[in-house]
């Protein structure tokens, strides 16, 4: 089968395109022929080793597992003894979690992961660009605990993370304002955002508001700007922070301002939430760009430029 190995840490151009050996399922797992992937942020610090400390987890001068692609849309095409929650033919998508893996036209995960049955109204394509930002957004908006008319306040929210972070907050009846670059103010409201800052015309410190959550997705903002409009007792979220910004989170905490910030995790539940709110309509998938297998450098150099709009997609069946 064809799949992309990320043949070392650096530019785009270390991902080449192989030939190797179909995998076959063994006890409990499923085989997957994927349709798509997506090119999410989580690939791209992993191929480029960001932050350093990515050496230590994956691999100190590759990464061990060589095939990036951390989501998937595609079809079962294969099922291992005592595996029976799936059947052969069934349109699946999800996550392949830390495994990643998914830069691939065949993929063997075990059925108990994070698989649910692909809403019928969506293509492959559009499933695909679903599980990363959505999956995220909802670890940290559902811990946030939003409430019907609390204000909302997503910085970045023009990503795959800041896009769905949008959308979810809007579910759970939030009055969102959304911060972008004046290219997205469209899309701002086709999502939903009641109100929209372009960040390279205004900076928030010019409005006097106050939110209940911030959800700080693309650790742009200064950390005194987001506890400056955060309201007593609202939670602040950082999506994105490294390490400083973890410390000064767990600062944060010591004088009782909630700060959300760590690794999130993945659960079949989430995914079938999602999944319901995609069939009633109330959440809707953003697909930028559409690229092939064979493309995949030029995909991951559109999403290292930091604008893409929601998610970048990898067709890796022609016809999904
Ligand atoms: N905690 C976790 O477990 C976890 C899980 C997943 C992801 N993450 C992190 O979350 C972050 C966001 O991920 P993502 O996939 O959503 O990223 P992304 O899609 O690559 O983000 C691209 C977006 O960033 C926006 N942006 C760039 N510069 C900006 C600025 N100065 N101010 C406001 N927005 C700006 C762009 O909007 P404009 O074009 O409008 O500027 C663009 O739409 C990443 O750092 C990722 O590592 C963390």
């Amino acid at each position: 089968m064809k799949a992309v190995y990320c043949t070392a840490y650096g530019a785009p151009e270390v991902l080449k395109v192989v030939e190797i050996q179909q995998p076959t399922p063994k006890e409990g797992e499923l085989l997957i022929r994927i349709h798509a992937t997506a090119v999410n942020s989580g690939d791209v610090r992993i191929r480029k080793a960001d932050p350093w400390a990515v050496r230590l987890i994956f691999g100190f001068s590759k990464p061990r597992q060589p095939i990036l692609g951390g989501v998937f849309s595609g079809e079962v095409v294969g099922i291992g003894s005592g595996a029976h929650q799936f059947k052969v033919g069934d349109s699946v998508f999800g996550s392949t979690g830390m495994g990643f893996g998914a830069y691939a036209e065949f993929k063997t995960l075990p059925e108990s992961g994070v698989i649910a049955h692909k809403p019928q109204s969506l293509t492959h394509l559009q499933a695909a660009s679903i599980p990363f930002g959505a999956m995220t957004a909802l670890h940290f908006i559902q811990k946030a605990n939003i409430q019907v008319g609390q204000k909302v306040l997503v910085y970045g929210a023009s990503g795959a993370v800041g896009s769905a972070a949008v959308q979810l907050a809007k579910h759970f009846g939030a009055e969102v304002t959304a911060v972008c670059s004046g290219a997205n103010t469209e899309l701002m409201n086709r999502i939903g955002a009641d109100k929209v800052i372009n960040y390279q015309k205004e900076e928030l410190s010019i409005y006097d508001e106050s939110y209940d959550v911030i959800y700080e997705a693309v650790n742009k903002l200064r950390f005194s700007q987001s506890i400056k409009h955060l309201k007593k007792g609202g939670t602040l979220i950082l999506g994105a922070a490294g390490l400083s910004g973890m410390l000064r989170a767990g600062f944060s905490r010591l004088f009782g301002k909630k700060v959300l910030t760590g690794v999130i995790k993945e659960s079949i539940h989430g995914m079938n939430f999602l999944n319901e709110l995609i069939e009633t309509g109330s959440y809707i998938p953003i697909v930028d760009r559409v690229f092939s297998l064979n493309e995949i450098a030029q995909a991951h150099e559109y999403v290292d430029l930091g604008h893409k709009k929601g998610n970048v997609v990898i067709q890796v069946i022609p016809t999904s």
